[in-house]
């Protein structure tokens, strides 16, 4: 038998802009993703009676192929010479279940890299983003991570200068949205407002951060029912009367994040968000996930 420990993380877009629907249903993308300490645990055994058997902390998520840790497992276990002789998956889970972090695709992507270096598969951190791409959209950024543009269906990566040094306050508001309702109404609206992505890329480029967090902005917040709306709009306030430089929202929410440059700042947000959102995290950017697992 062997083991291997491994960490997911979860990630945020510092911009996301949706171009347009494509033939084949999803839409194209432009977005600056960012990946966050705030993480999963997993453990994989490989030798194991059974040849998938997944548990989670969380009795409500499935543990099946239904589950994107399980699926990219099984994505992996197909490709031809791959042998483990019955796999086991235990996963801790920390990062908000919300679409807007990827959590799901963070697992998915723990998975993989920890597969490939548990079974000595040595593939490609290309190689796996494929692999990944068939399991979900994030998938392939989950696998490289670090700061990145994400283009295409969000699988279409390049790697960019890394956020400078900052800390992020995370909080996830008790609704939650749909990923496919919500791009539905987006292509039923004409986009207004859209983020300066070149914009954004220069400020990366200068490792400028409060031009990064100034040029931070998401199309899918002005298509959030009203309601829903505010009460993200009263979590932006909170960060930044707290010192944060900018705040948005991630992916289709309902997580909203704000970035400091002084912890001491970021952690008077963390607590005060506390009082009124349980899910309110404190983390720092990572970077370029390939080189560790
Ligand atoms: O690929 P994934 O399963 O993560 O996507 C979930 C849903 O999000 C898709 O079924 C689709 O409705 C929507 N989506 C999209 N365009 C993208 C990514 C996701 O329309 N680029």
């Amino acid at each position: 038998m062997s083991v291997i420990e491994v960490k997911a993380y979860a990630k945020l877009n510092l911009s996301l802009d949706v171009l347009g629907k494509r033939p084949d249903g999803y839409h194209d993308m432009r977005m600056v993703m960012q990946t966050v300490g705030l993480t999963d645990q997993l453990r994989l055994e490989t030798g194991t009676d059974k040849p998938l058997r997944m548990e989670t902390n969380l009795g409500f998520l499935p543990a099946d192929e239904h589950n994107l840790a399980a699926a990219a497992a099984l994505r992996m276990c197909a490709a031809p010479g791959v042998e483990h002789g019955g796999l086991s998956i235990r996963l801790l889970k920390t990062i908000p279940v919300c679409p807007g972090l990827a959590g799901g695709g963070a697992d998915a992507a723990a998975v993989l890299r920890g597969l490939n270096q548990l079974l000595g598969l040595g593939l490609s951190g290309q190689r796996l983003a494929e692999i990944g791409a068939q399991v979900g959209s994030d998938v392939p950024y989950c696998v490289m991570g670090g700061t990145a543009l994400a283009e295409g269906r969000g699988e279409v990566l390049t790697p960019l200068p890394p956020l400078p040094p900052c800390h992020v306050v995370l909080c996830k508001p008790a609704f939650s949205v749909s990923t496919p309702e919500l791009f539905k109404a987006l292509d039923g609206c004409r986009i207004c407002r859209r983020p300066d992505t070149a914009g954004l890329l220069a400020a990366l480029e200068g490792g400028d951060l409060p031009e990064v967090a100034r040029r931070m902005y998401n199309v899918f917040e002005d298509v959030l029912p009203s309601r829903r709306a505010q009460e993200i709009d009263a979590i932006k306030n909170v960060l930044i009367q707290h010192g944060a430089l900018g705040a948005s929202m991630s992916g289709t929410g309902p997580t909203v994040f704000g970035l400091f440059a002084r912890r001491e700042e970021a952690e008077g947000a963390w607590k005060a968000l506390r009082e009124l959102y349980r899910e309110t995290f404190l983390a720092e950017a990572v970077g370029n996930l390939l080189e560790q697992v």
